[in-house]
């Protein structure tokens, strides 16, 4: 009997997805190879990352104007490529101390630059998220934990900041339903099922 199990890490997937990924390992597409065996630039294994590309937009309903990268090192690379990507010199960002995961995104950015805390439950244990806080365009960016794995407490509405949104949705990404288009950078690391 199949088990379930209610863990924010890795948790159960439909029976098909286990089938159709088993099926491409044995061979993949009737190709007599398989999905592990043919090279990365194959014009079949391209078709997979373009159509894993594709799912991903159409279920955040994004467009043309978003890409989709699959990236090694997980959320937590994130943790630091968000600033060295976004941070300019002597800039600063805006984060929010939500759980420990946003701490770890915190520590991280303080690595590379400005960082400042600009809402934190911290003091209460982690025990909500905290509301009362502006970020103006003074920011390069402003970085949310959309999801608080360990402790449980989720954004259910985003504030409204004069800068470029950035959020961690490791742990509720694809649970439901939001305007992801008004994210300027998503990421989310791919062990969660
Ligand atoms: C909200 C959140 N951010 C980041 C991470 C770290 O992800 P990764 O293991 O992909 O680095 C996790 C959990 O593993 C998480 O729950």
């Amino acid at each position: 009997m199949k088990k379930h199990n209610f863990s924010a890490g890795p948790s159960i997937l439909p029976q098909e997805v286990f089938q159709k990924a088993s099926e491409a390992i044995l061979d993949f597409n009737g190709m007599g190879l398989s999905l592990l065996e043919i090279s990365h630039r194959s014009k079949e294994f391209v078709a997979v990352m373009d159509e894993a590309r594709a799912i991903v937009k159409r279920l955040m309903n994004l467009g043309d104007d978003y890409e989709v990268l699959y990236l090694q090192g997980g959320a937590s690379l994130q943790f630091l490529m968000t600033p060295m990507n976004l941070l300019t010199e002597n800039g600063k960002a805006a984060y929010t101390d939500t759980g420990t995961w946003a701490a770890g995104a915190i520590k991280e950015a303080k690595k590379v630059g400005n960082i400042d805390v600009v809402g934190s439950s911290k003091e209460d244990n982690y025990s909500y998220i905290p509301k009362d806080y502006k970020v103006g365009a003074d920011y390069d960016y402003f970085h949310c934990t959309s999801n608080n794995t360990i402790y449980g407490t989720q954004i259910k509405s985003f504030p409204e900041v004069d800068t470029l949104m950035v959020c961690d949705m490791s742990s509720d990404i694809f649970s439901r339903q939001l305007d992801f288009s008004k994210f300027d950078l998503i990421y989310a690391g791919a062990q969660k099922n």
